[in-house]
């Protein structure tokens, strides 16, 4: 029934927006919420721009009715939204918190009483403070348990109206940033080995997650949503086709092959193995792993940029990343692995203030990719543009950010053409919100939340912008008038 379409989107193609619970919330202290790792790594100085904290973020936990009552004006179809950890279990293995299932229950109702499809994100990167104290969270395999208990939890209260799960947002970037490049929390640099293992643990949370909804709710939908970097060779040298090679290997298809096939890129195994950094494995995960992947219903895709490789002649292991928290142009450094690849600016393409660079196409590859090689169906989980808002009068005009919109629904729309099954595309965000290391002066809301760059809270009252009424229209049109 998805896919009965002639040309272009599907008849019932889902409409969407995103967001993430510690980004939009606030209460963050508030009906027995338990501190999460993201409460307490802001709280370190120098670790987000002008020590920027989610306590209030954009205060939806008070005003979400108002919110999800401007997403059923604009028609939309659905939401997509993470559930807090430590708002179910505050100490992530103990007492279950029902004032928070109570909350999300509230919200899924508000968003059912208008006919807007619930998608729910189990894990959006707030894991309970507790289990960093208790085992170091995810470097130790005993998270594994305490996950899935808390995705059951959600599994059996909600899977009656939510019918649209993803497990895991962006594992690839939560480890990354977390174990590399030391900006997300734990903070751990170049950590390559743990890197690895803590990867594997969240692809068993992952893979048992799926096993326990499809028991508990068999006609739900699942899968886990992973930010794409889709890659370009530097130029014509065999070595920097082989860079790409590498990059896809390392960077993209070792999420997305154990997601769909429950097993990792041979070469990305065989040079994980030279490099002594193969993670540990219990008896029978590999089973675990090949059962989930056949159960999954979608590919989710984060699509933002894609990127440049080129051979790096360095060896070595290790990253270099480096994140523009300054709205600068120009500031953004390469990044790459010593040894095999580094990532060059791609100078065809024009880049968002955060030097993001903006390539609708590489959306349209992204698909085909997922197509051609798992051939499954995708949820576009997010997209969207990072940008600096005015607000003029209670008018907020952003022709940049429906330009962009724009551009990747045009390409995205193309990719149905070619065959690709796309089920939903979810823009970020809905409402302005946080933004993790750059507090709230990079927008990315249909809708404008009137506060100041860092702490210094404004009204927080919620304006539409013109990609408001423009997003409206597309709905309206199911993408045929963009
Ligand atoms: C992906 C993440 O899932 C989201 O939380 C983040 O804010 C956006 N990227 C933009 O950086």
């Amino acid at each position: 029934m998805y896919f009965d379409r002639s040309n272009g989107f599907p008849k019932d193609f889902l409409w969407g927006s995103a967001s993430a619970a510690y980004q939009i919330e606030g209460a963050w202290n508030e009906d027995g919420k338990g501190p999460s790792n993201w409460d307490q790594f802001v709280r370190i100085p120098g670790k987000t721009f002008k020590a920027t904290t989610g306590d209030k973020a954009v205060d939806h936990y008070h005003r979400y009715k108002e919110d999800v009552a401007l997403m059923a004006e604009m028609g939309l179809k659905t939401y997509r939204f993470s559930i807090s950890w430590p708002r179910i279990i505050p100490d992530g293995n103990g007492e279950i918190n029902e004032k928070g299932l109570q909350f999300y229950d509230d919200l899924i109702n508000e968003l059912v009483k208008y006919g807007i499809v619930p998608m729910v994100t189990v894990y959006h990167w707030d894991m309970p403070q507790a289990l960093e104290e208790q085992y170091h969270g995810w470097e130790s395999r005993r998270i594994v348990d305490d996950f899935v208990r808390y995705a059951k939890v959600l599994f059996e209260r909600y899977s009656d109206r939510v019918k649209h799960w993803i497990i895991m947002n962006e594992q690839n970037v939560f480890t990354g940033l977390g174990w590399n490049a030391g900006m997300h929390p734990p903070g751990k640099v170049d950590d390559q080995k743990m890197f690895y293992q803590v990867n594997h643990h969240a692809f068993m949370a992952h893979a048992k997650s799926v096993i326990a909804l499809k028991e508990i709710c068999p006609d739900a939908k699942v899968g886990s949503s992973f930010a794409y970097t889709p890659s370009y060779a530097f130029d014509r040298k065999p070595e920097n086709a082989m860079a790409k090679m590498d990059y896809d290997d390392l960077n993209n298809f070792y999420w997305m092959d154990m997601y769909a096939y429950g097993r990792y890129p041979r070469a990305a195994a065989a040079y994980l193995k030279s490099k002594d950094l193969t993670p540990v494995m219990e008896d029978g995960d590999e089973d675990i792993l090949r059962k989930a992947a056949g159960l999954i219903d979608f590919m989710g895709v984060n699509y933002y940029q894609s990127c440049v490789v080129e051979h790096n002649p360095i060896d070595g292991v290790g990253t270099t990343h480096e994140m523009n928290t300054t709205g600068k142009k120009g500031t953004a450094k390469v990044q790459g692995v010593p040894g095999l690849y580094k990532n060059p600016a791609n100078e065809f393409l024009p880049t968002t203030d955060w030097d993001w660079t903006i390539d609708p196409m590489g959306l349209r590859m992204c698909c085909r990719q997922i197509t051609s090689r798992y051939d499954l169906p995708i949820v576009i989980s997010e997209n969207g543009l990072g940008a600096f808002d005015k607000f003029e009068d209670g008018e907020i005009h952003d022709p940049y950010r429906i330009d962009y919109l724009k551009h990747h629904i045009e390409e995205l729309k193309k990719a149905c053409d070619d065959g690709c099954r796309v089920l939903a595309y979810c823009t970020w965000s809905y409402t302005d919100l946080l933004s993790w290391l750059n507090g709230y002066q990079k927008r990315y809301g249909f809708v404008y939340v009137d506060r100041e760059e860092d702490e210094n809270s404004g009204t927080l009252n919620r304006y539409k912008k013109d990609s408001y009424y423009w997003y409206k229209h597309v709905i309206e049109t199911n993408g045929e008038e963009l």
